[in-house]
């Protein structure tokens, strides 16, 4: 899909499909839509018979007796909200894009959202975009298309005739990378563990930093032997795929001493292991990379949108499997940090693969700062659900930024504490610690775990078990990977950096 803005009255593009997005009580004064007088006029008594009154939520098409230019209208309402926030704008484009595809447009123009508060057009035109092209995405790539299937090829944003084009221009590339790299993300997850292998994991890392300039270095059995990470190397053991450690960098700012470490889980399946999951949680195992694909649409967006930022990312990704080569409960391994750790449960694999990537960002690649974003604890979807990110932090600077940075990307969160007094339930009889220690408190025990391999470095804990997958497809999103923590991180990012 192409995405254009133009000036409302300029455009020469022909479109099949107009979308008007209207605020409750609007008046419709003549011309103002930039609409044939007849077009215009149908609307303006839809809205006086108040079939069509601009209610939040409310959709009202009709098709015109001709061929374009255009032949189908979609008015969504906006409320009678003067301040059209994000939310909004959200649930009007998606529900517009879906009819749009209903309808079966091939090339829709969304009108300007009028709006007199502090949203400013800069911004809606990032927004409009970003959600269009969520809205759009399917993933589609295992099923026969169906023969009348019809794709929106191109859309083009009206905005109002004293716009500073060169400005708006720049925002749309911004809503276009962020709505794109979101999909990236969701694909990633999407694709199943029988393509998506941590090979296939390091050659997509590979592909998009070249495409939008970071650099991948990708290590595999041998030299995760040589760095001696023990924990790692126990998970993904039982594996016959060979497993990787992925490194992504992009130095926007190299005079700026701080260097974000993020770090994403990329277990790309997860059954368990000698623990093993019951068969109902684990054919959406595959969703256990959802932190990697997180960051790599986050490093799409640092580096597309040169944010003058320092960022090394690090997936430590493998399958967590049974075999006679696999990690078994009451093992007791090694880690890269020194710390000796009781299996208590193969199923708690994430955390060991995230404290080796964790003490590799800090120890070989000198981060200052410490970000993980997981798919970790099922405790954090019994706590938070489906739409809110738990999120647990060392420091309250940094968490600050997230909480800021969250409202900007449209993500929720919500912070959980680093109980210290929970940290004696992380004692091992055997060992230094022990990696599952139970069910109470789980999302809290598996952060005060990671938190032993952050070297007291500032660092922030996201857990999108929740977030990053969903059952149950919306206009905005179809069912399985969702693409979360990617906004979240790269406005985090963008607010750090300057
Ligand atoms: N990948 C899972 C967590 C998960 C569960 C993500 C459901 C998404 C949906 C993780 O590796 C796991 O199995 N965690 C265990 C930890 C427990 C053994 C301490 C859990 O949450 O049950
Ligand atoms: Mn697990
Ligand atoms: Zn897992």
């Amino acid at each position: 899909m192409d995405i254009r803005i133009s000036k409302h009255g300029e455009s020469t593009v022909l479109c099949d499909t107009a979308i008007i997005p209207f605020t409750e009580g609007i008046e419709i004064s003549e011309g103002l839509l930039y609409l044939d007088s007849d077009v215009e006029a149908m609307i303006s008594y839809l809205v006086k018979d108040k079939i069509f009154t601009g209610k939040k939520e409310q959709i009202e098409s009709f098709r015109l007796a001709r061929e374009e230019n255009p032949r189908n209208i979609i008015l969504v309402g906006l409320g009678d909200d003067q301040c059209i926030d994000q939310e909004t704008v959200k649930l009007a484009i998606s529900s517009a894009i879906r009819k749009a595809k209903q309808l079966k447009s091939k090339v829709v123009e969304i009108h300007q959202i009028f709006n007199s508060c502090s949203t400013s057009s800069k911004e809606m035109v990032s927004l409009v975009a970003k959600y269009t092209i969520l809205s759009d995405y399917d993933f589609g790539d295992y099923k026969t298309p169906k023969e009348d299937s019809v794709d929106i090829l191109e859309v083009n944003i009206l905005v109002g005739p004293d716009e500073d084009m060169s400005i708006l221009e720049k925002a749309l590339d911004e809503g276009v990378m962020e709505g794109q790299s979101i999909c990236v993300a969701r694909t990633l997850v999407n694709e199943p563990a029988n393509i998506m292998t941590p090979t296939m994991l390091a050659e997509e890392a590979k592909k998009y930093g070249k495409e939008y300039g970071f650099d991948v270095k990708v290590m595999d059995e041998a030299d995760i032997k040589a760095l001696d990470m023990q924990a790692f190397l126990s998970v993904g053991k039982g594996s016959a795929e060979p497993m990787k450690l992925i490194t992504m960098k992009y130095h926007g700012n190299p005079n700026d001493p701080e260097i974000y470490g993020l770090i994403g889980k990329g277990l790309t399946y997860d059954s368990g292991g000698y623990s093993i999951k019951p068969t109902d949680g684990m054919h959406t195992m595959k969703s256990d990379m959802g932190g990697a694909a997180a960051v790599i649409g986050a490093m799409i967006m640092v580096a597309s949108q040169k944010l003058k930022i320092n960022v090394t990312a690090v997936v430590a990704s493998c399958e967590n499997m049974i075999s006679g080569h696999a990690y078994k409960p009451g093992d007791i391994i090694g880690s890269m940090a020194g710390k000796y750790i009781e299996i208590t449960n193969t199923d708690a694999e994430g955390r060991l693969t995230l404290a080796d990537a964790l003490t590799y960002a800090v120890k070989e690649e000198k981060a200052t700062k410490l970000i993980d974003i997981a798919t970790l604890t099922g405790a954090a979807i019994v706590a938070l659900g489906e739409k809110v990110i738990a999120t647990l932090s060392s420091d309250d600077d940094m968490f600050a930024q997230f909480d800021a940075a969250s409202k900007l990307a449209s993500e929720k969160i919500w912070r959980l504490p680093l109980e210290k007094e929970y940290k004696k339930m992380l004692k091992s009889e055997v060992a230094d610690l022990k990696n599952s220690p139970g069910r109470p408190a789980g999302t809290i025990t598996a952060s005060l775990f990671l938190e032993e391999f952050t070297s007291g470095l500032p660092w922030v804990h996201l857990d999108i078990a929740g977030p990053s997958w969903t059952d149950k497809a919306s206009s905005l999103c179809p069912y399985g990977g969702t693409g979360a923590g990617v906004s979240l991180l790269y406005h985090f990012f963008k607010k750090s950096s300057y």
